[in-house]
């Protein structure tokens, strides 16, 4: 090994990312609070329940982690079914009590980054079409009004949606999220309704508050040729980067909307993105299969002698992110990092991806990606959606009956980068001996300048 210290930028923001549904408790007013209590939606029908009960309060004591192990800044999301529980009617007390949270993180040091929408709609909107309702975009444009009207003096980096790739495809094309809907030109109106009115968001917010950041967290996947050099499998790779990967970014920056044989050009939607927000988790394998025409010709799969998580949910594929960053970068925006993680409840592999990851983030900035800043998921474990509790992407643990956290060692070594700024050989040796080698070589750093010592 290499004695290295990968320092950060001045002011690199560092953190976790959480979802309001995941880990405020009792959100019953909302689509997936229905759809876990519908039988086999849910891994061993799983509910969120109380989550990890923040919505009671104890935001403050995760917060107090987060902030004492050297974060300085936080995503979390609002959740639209407390503050809008019927069409047009507005909570005044659950915008509070989000201003209690947000003061409370500022308070603490740590910068919120909010999300408008994570995932869930209120049950009167899903009863309308969710994301395919007529009017949805004024609807959501009108959320976000409200919002950012209430919560401006105290966020000033906000995000749209979340991977509207990973809801459209899961809820409208696939079974897993609601609404289930199984239709493949669903999920495509679906993501053309969210870039609509994400734009129609982005100038609502920049209007109050012109100084906001505003962005969407795009969820990026690796898609690689099963069999490198296969034109058919390296075609169905490509696709699929294109289909799942490329569209949204595509119009927020241009705004040509082209997916599956839909074209459109979408007026006042081009150039509203403020940053990139990036969602980075994985690699999967692509192999060109005729029997599969809805999974667009493609079966996918982990290779074998993968790096994999426990439930072989994620396999650990640094490369990938760096791939990722290096086209996140072409759209010419500053970077966030806003999820990476691994859900691992016995924290042996979490160690080495954080690091794995962190080396990768490290180089993306210095051969000139401007990243600004890393949100690790999760803080606490939370509610795994269609994977309900069976999935722990925690940097502490959470046992659902006592709400008792469990600190996790990766706790410790995210707080020494965090602290430091940096990365270091030495604490890779300590967290995660079995990655030193192969992160700092004793053949010296791949090219790059690190500072030795
Ligand atoms: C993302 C999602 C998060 C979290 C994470 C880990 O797709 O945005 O809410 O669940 O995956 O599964």
């Amino acid at each position: 090994m290499i004695r290295a210290t990968l320092s950060f930028p001045h002011g690199f923001l560092w953190g976790t990312a959480t979802a309001a549904h995941q880990v405020e408790g009792d959100n019953a007013n909302n689509d997936w609070w229905e759809w876990e209590r519908q039988p086999g939606r849910i891994r061993n029908n799983h509910r969120s329940g109380k989550a990890c009960d923040w919505w009671g309060g104890r935001w403050a004591e995760d917060f107090d982690r987060a902030a004492g192990t050297g974060q300085n800044t936080h995503r979390l999301s609002v959740e639209w079914s407390r503050i809008e529980p019927s069409p047009a009617t507005w909570d005044d007390a659950a915008l509070d009590a989000y201003r209690q949270i947000l003061r409370g993180a500022l308070e603490r040091g740590l910068m919120p980054m909010v999300t408008l929408h994570h995932f869930t709609s209120p049950l009167w909107l899903a009863s309308m079409g969710g994301w395919l309702a007529d009017d949805i975009v004024t609807r959501f444009e009108r959320y976000a009004r409200k919002v950012v009207g209430a919560l401006q003096d105290l966020v000033g980096l906000w995000v749209t949606i979340n991977e509207p790739n990973v809801l459209a495809y899961s809820g409208y094309a696939g079974p897993e999220f609601p609404p289930g809907a199984r239709s493949m030109p669903k999920a495509v109106q679906a993501l053309r309704n969210m870039a609509l009115a994400h734009a129609a968001a982005y100038r609502a917010i920049h209007e109050l508050q012109p100084g906001a950041l505003v962005g969407m967290a795009h969820h990026v996947r690796g898609f690689a040729p099963a069999r490198p050099g296969n034109l058919l499998d390296e075609q169905v790779a490509r696709l699929r980067g294109r289909v799942f990967n490329e569209t949204l970014p595509r119009v927020l920056a241009d705004g040509r909307f082209s997916v599956l044989g839909r074209a459109e050009r979408m007026t006042g939607v081009a150039g509203t993105q403020d940053f990139f927000g990036l969602n980075y988790y994985t690699v999967e394998r692509c192999a060109f299969d005729l029997r599969r025409p809805g999974q667009l010709f493609t079966r996918s799969f982990y290779p074998e002698g993968a790096d994999l998580s426990p439930t072989g949910f994620i396999a650990n594929e640094p490369d990938g992110l760096a791939r990722a960053l290096a086209w996140a970068r072409r759209f010419g925006l500053p970077v966030y990092i806003t999820e990476n993680g691994v859900e691992d409840a016995d924290d042996r592999m979490r160690p080495r991806y954080l690091a794995a990851h962190l080396r990768q983030v490290w180089k993306a900035v210095n051969i000139g990606t401007p990243v600004r800043g890393y949100y690790y998921w999760s803080l606490v474990d939370n509610f795994e959606w269609e994977r309900g509790w069976t999935q722990r992407f925690g940097l502490w643990g959470l046992d659902t009956e006592t709400q008792a956290r469990l600190r996790r060692p990766s706790v410790d070594f995210y707080a020494e980068v965090c602290k430091a700024n940096a990365l270091s050989s030495e604490m890779v040796a300590r967290y995660a001996p079995e990655a030193v080698e192969a992160l700092f070589p004793s053949h010296g750093p791949d090219g790059l300048d690190v500072q030795r010592g």
